[in-house]
């Protein structure tokens, strides 16, 4: 990296030089395609307004940054990565789709920081661990964050089969291109597979920061439900032994039966395809196997129909246990970090 902000980093990857070859890779891996579509989808799903910032930390040769100022020309979009190889290349990306609303800068993450509040999408791609100290930078991140805004993030977890990964890539490009067509890229590519073997040894060794696979299961198990309406045997086969549980505790049937709505969306909320009840979150979670379950945030609470020591005093009464000990979602700040 050319930046002098650079914090030194303990692994003798060279991302400048992987920037000539990254989207050689980035084409020929189904896989990288496949999570760049998922993120045009999700940029489709968001509801933003005109002004807003969308941040990239780690955001390479602009495949994400470019999708998001392409899917949003009203916002404004900053692209921050240290190496100014990737940022040269996607300033050409800019320069070719006409993209007036993309800030390219070349800054270090570990020492980036940004007004609170002042993001509504915050995104990172297989950057976090490259960050010297990626849990600080994710700590900012949420301080960036508006009330209400998103974060898109993704990163392997340790250890990383690079072997494994390139043979994935191998095999589907030749069935795509050709033999003959994949062994030139390869070729072509080939400093990125040296890169990409230093970034296994780096995660491996702990150079990089990297997530224990045991742990991600940990983090497929941490499970969020709302606008469930009602609960089926399905629901709590899959919700059994869960480390985590975000559960939608949306109203209390006294306080709507009694309030303000109009009967028919009542009838809706209260209905098999409206919202779970506190009483009936309560009865989910007790039919629960909850012998993992180590944090239940109480979600989704209506501001009008329902208490948060209601909903508190309906889970603390299934699982038995003490009611200061169920977490609640605030509807504009959402809840702290959790350890898992
Ligand atoms: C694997 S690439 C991912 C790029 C992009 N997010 C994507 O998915 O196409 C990791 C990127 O993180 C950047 N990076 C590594 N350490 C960084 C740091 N401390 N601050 C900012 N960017 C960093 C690298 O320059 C590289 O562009």
């Amino acid at each position: 990296m050319t930046t002098s902000s650079r914090s030194s980093h303990p692994t003798d990857v060279n991302w400048q030089s992987f920037a000539a070859v990254y989207d050689v890779m980035a084409e020929i891996n189904p896989a990288y395609r496949e999570l760049n579509e998922a993120y045009r989808t999700f940029l489709g799903g968001l509801q933003l307004r005109a002004g807003d910032v969308l941040v990239e930390v780690g955001a390479g040769t602009g495949n994400y940054t470019v999708a998001a100022a392409e899917a949003w020309p009203a916002c404004h979009v900053l692209h921050v990565d240290a190496s100014d190889e990737m940022n040269a290349r996607a300033r050409s990306k800019r320069a070719a789709r006409g993209l007036g609303n993309l800030e390219i800068r070349t800054a270090d993450a570990d020492t980036l920081d940004l007004p609170d509040d002042s993001a509504s999408l915050i995104t990172a791609v297989h950057a976090l661990y490259a960050f010297v100290d990626a849990p600080a930078v994710i700590r900012r991140m949420f301080r960036w964050l508006r009330p209400g805004g998103a974060v898109w993030a993704c990163d392997p977890c340790s250890p990383l089969d690079v072997g494994e990964w390139q043979r994935f890539i191998f095999k589907s490009s030749c069935r795509e291109r050709g033999v003959l067509r994949t062994a030139q890229l390869f070729w072509r590519a080939r400093d990125a597979a040296r890169q990409n073997r230093r970034i296994g040894r780096a995660l491996e060794g702990g150079g990089y920061w990297g997530y224990k696979s045991e742990l991600f299961v940990f983090k497929v198990d941490a499970t969020s439900v709302t606008d469930l309406g009602a609960s089926t045997r399905h629901v709590e086969a899959m919700l059994s032994r869960c480390d985590a549980l975000v559960l939608e505790c949306n109203h209390d049937e006294r306080m709507l039966a009694d309030g303000r709505y109009p009967g028919w969306l009542k009838a809706r909320i209260a209905g098999p395809f409206g919202h779970l009840a506190n009483a009936a979150a309560a009865a989910l979670l007790a039919a629960l196997d909850c012998s993992r379950l180590r944090h239940v945030i109480a979600a989704h609470l209506s501001a009008a129909n329902n208490r948060p020591e209601l909903a508190r005093a309906a889970l603390a009464g299934a699982l038995g246990c003490d009611e200061s000990w169920i977490g609640i979602a605030d509807q504009a700040r959402g809840f702290d970090w959790r350890e898992l």
